[in-house]
């Protein structure tokens, strides 16, 4: 059979940052064989799925009988809706308008551009921005609604800021989305309150919309200071509602779920309601288990405490075993080291692979060339995801084979 054609913006689409680390490590065999291999490379939590979870979804087994609908249950809802009041200091959530469940943040955020992006009623191409290096759906997205991605660099020099004077008013004009990943993957920064007020101001001067990326924000390291949330910052500064604003947020991360595929999405009311219409018929609905489990979830902060108190004692191992021999920093929140290298991270990452049998990811694969510099190029990122054990035995390999640089 001749295939006639596909669609040919699928040829734009990069090959994803793990297939590039693949190719970059398959000419190499590490060194010493009786090392065991221990991945940082992917951001997938590794501590184990909270047993009230796993019970939650085999108790309600018997909704695989039913057809579940796109908006899910309002049992569910009025538990994100609850947990989205509490965790972030607002008045009130509408669980029926302001709050849909999605399969994992990640499907959503590439679903949402679909929704969002109109490249056939306008004369010049349209823009999505998102901060540089990013998260490589945005990317994918943008292409795949016809849109050109511009980039935010977050540099080191500037503490990782989302500065948006990188872009002329021209780019703009023709922004019609805005990702901003907060906690950052990779760089772990959390924006502030003046970021957010510079970019509310910036999308009601010119009219796009804000995708709130926030499935780190539960990864923290003081229990008294949560990282500032998107809808929060709206509410703060005296918003009304949350016009232009969606914000993704997932129960992978916080609870050790990623394989259940569970997140949400919650802000303005108007765009939710076109963006349920597009969910309708893309054909996304939770599965009615998981949608029972995901309520238990949301409902419990213990296991949330406890996973964090894992990472803190990782990024604490990490910073005494690292400190003397690289640059490296606490993030503001998130499980991932952004780690400026010595050479080039491709170089970093092959040399960590070849003589220590530890596998992380090139900056460089995480960000795009933009404004004349690749900001990943002198980093690697190290997710903390491991046992803590095999995290602290990784460090150790890290520092000694960087001293013997
Ligand atoms: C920045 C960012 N956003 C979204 C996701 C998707 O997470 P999930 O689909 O499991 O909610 C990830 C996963 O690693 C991520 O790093």
């Amino acid at each position: 059979m001749i295939l006639k054609s596909m669609n040919p913006s699928l040829e734009n689409l990069q090959l994803y940052p793990f297939q590039k680390l693949t190719r970059l490590l398959e000419d190499l065999t590490p060194n010493d064989a009786s090392l065991t291999p221990i991945g940082l490379h992917i951001g997938e939590p590794r501590h184990s799925t909270p047993e009230f979870i796993r019970q939650a979804l085999i108790n309600n087994l018997g909704g695989l009988a039913h057809y579940p609908t796109v908006l899910g249950t309002s049992q569910l809802r009025i538990s994100i809706a609850h947990w989205l009041t509490q965790r972030y200091h607002l008045p009130a959530i509408n669980p029926d308008t302001e709050v849909i469940p999605v399969n994992g943040s990640r499907e959503a955020l590439f679903s949402f551009a679909q929704a969002v992006i109109d490249a056939e009623h306008t004369t010049t191409q349209p823009v999505v921005v998102c901060q540089n290096p990013f998260y490589q759906i945005y990317e994918g997205a943008a292409l795949l609604a016809g849109a050109e991605p511009h980039f935010l660099n977050q540099l080191p020099e500037n503490g990782f800021s989302t500065d948006t004077d990188q872009l002329p008013d021209a780019v703009w004009k023709r922004t019609q989305l805005v990702y901003i990943c907060s906690p950052n993957n990779p760089t772990g920064k959390v924006l502030t309150l003046d970021e957010w007020q510079h970019l509310f101001a910036l999308s009601d001067r010119y009219g796009f919309v804000i995708a709130a990326d926030e499935c780190y924000s539960e990864i923290y390291f003081d229990e008294n200071h949560p990282p500032l949330g998107a809808l929060e910052a709206a509410e703060k500064l005296g918003r009304d509602g949350f016009p232009r604003l969606v914000v993704f947020s997932s129960l992978s991360k916080r609870s050790n779920v990623p394989g259940m595929r569970s997140g949400f999405v919650a802000g303005d009311a108007a765009i939710l309601k076109k963006f349920l219409l597009y969910r309708t018929y893309h054909g996304s609905a939770m599965n009615p288990a998981v949608q029972v489990a995901s309520a238990a979830a949301w409902g419990d902060e213990q296991h949330v405490v406890e996973n964090r108190r894992l990472y803190r004692e990782k990024f604490a191992g990490a910073m005494r075993i690292l400190g003397d021999t690289l640059p490296v920093s606490m993030p503001d929140a998130g499980f991932y080291l952004w780690l400026k290298t010595p050479v080039a991270g491709i170089e970093f990452c092959r040399r960590l692979y070849q003589e220590g049998s530890v596998t992380v990811l090139p900056g460089g694969y995480l960000a795009r060339e933009a404004h004349n510099v690749n900001p990943g190029e002198y980093f690697v990122r190290i997710a903390l995801v491991a046992s803590v054990a095999e995290c602290m035995e990784a460090m150790e390999r890290i520092r000694d084979i960087t001293r013997r640089f």
